[in-house]
């Protein structure tokens, strides 16, 4: 059966390697399997919920590409675009929202969360709380309707995302008949929670992550800032609850895992086994960065991959926005 998979990243902040690790790369390796159509996005509406610096969402959006491309995504055999660019996804977001149940987004995970923050800090509990915010999981379900995909390769912080993205689904389905494909959530087998150098998950809004194409100076200060206890070398070390052997185990063979839980009971020092994380990282990265900064060289590159993704899937979105307005009554007069 084929399969048409989407994703997207929301563009805030820099690429780093649990982005790589637990999205880019699942999902590249998923779209080079048969009966395969691909999907991928930059979702910069979803940065203007919490990104409110122009600038950084500029140089996020020209970062986050970048990292795809380096990564192996290939723009003429998948698809591959900027989700401002297309206005339809807009459009079929406030459809959606007009068959969306507020109280079925009054329990997303991301408000709730917000709205108890609030509540901890004794302030009004709609503080700060845009509308956007609220809405996020309906533009995120206009995402992933809009081009019929089967499949959706994400996080488990995302998986309550698919899930309303199936109920508003099949609210739509069942009040005006069948429009939408009813998507499945695929969560990266390895399903490993990438935690940053101080131990917590691995996120632009903690401060903690670890770039993806910098230099190999800031990846190696990055690494060297990777919170360890004080055993000293000789002391043999637990590997179960160490920061450092989770992030190598993100990435390394399933051999040189072993081996490293070799290492820590015959007690490496932490400044090698640092050293030891970063040469395979590194090498690891050697390629994407080359290709990156070959990519980044080339000023109009980058505008004119965004510029045919949006020439193919438009035309898409506009036969499934055409079809959706006459189910709900707003087609044309004539
Ligand atoms: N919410 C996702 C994230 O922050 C990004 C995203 C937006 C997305 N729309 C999507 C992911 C549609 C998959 C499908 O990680």
């Amino acid at each position: 059966m084929s399969r048409r998979i989407l994703t997207g990243i929301t563009t805030t902040g820099i690429p780093h390697i649990g982005n790589y690790f637990g999205a880019i790369k699942p999902a590249l390796q998923l779209s080079c399997e048969k009966n395969v159509s691909s999907y991928f996005f930059l979702a910069d509406l979803h940065a203007i919920i919490k990104q409110t610096n122009p600038n950084e969402i500029k140089v996020s959006v020209n970062e986050v590409a970048l990292a795809w491309l380096s990564s192996g995504l290939d723009p003429e055999e998948s698809f591959f675009y900027r989700q401002s660019n297309i206005p339809e996804i807009t459009e079929l977001a406030w459809i959606l929202s007009c068959v969306t149940a507020k109280g079925l987004i009054n329990r997303s995970h991301a408000y709730k969360a917000a709205v108890q923050l609030n509540h901890d800090h004794t302030k009004d509990e709609d503080k700060g709380i845009s509308m956007g915010l609220f809405s996020y999981p309906v533009l995120m379900a206009a995402d992933i309707l809009m081009f019929n995909s089967s499949h959706v390769p994400v996080g488990n912080d995302q998986l309550q995302h698919l899930e309303i993205t199936r109920d508003i689904a099949e609210k739509f389905n069942h009040q005006y008949g069948n429009a939408f494909v009813i998507p499945e959530a695929i969560i990266n087998k390895d399903g490993k929670l990438l935690v940053g150098h101080d131990g917590r998950k691995m996120s632009k809004s903690y401060n903690n992550v670890i770039p993806f194409l910098s230099s190999e100076k800031e990846l190696k200060k990055a690494i060297s800032k990777i919170v360890t206890n004080s055993l000293e070398p000789g002391e043999p070390k637990d590997h179960s609850s160490c920061n450092l052997f989770l992030i190598y185990s993100a990435f390394a063979s399933s051999e040189n895992i072993a081996e490293m839980k070799e290492k820590y009971k015959n007690g490496i020092g932490w400044g090698d086994a640092k050293e030891h994380v970063f040469n395979e990282l590194n090498s690891l990265i050697i390629p994407l960065r080359e290709k990156y900064l070959e990519l980044k060289d080339q000023p109009h590159y980058l505008d004119e991959v965004l510029a045919l993704g949006a020439e193919k899937v438009r035309p898409q979105a506009k036969e499934l926005l055409l079809k959706i307005k006459d189910l709900v009554g707003i087609s044309s007069i004539s």
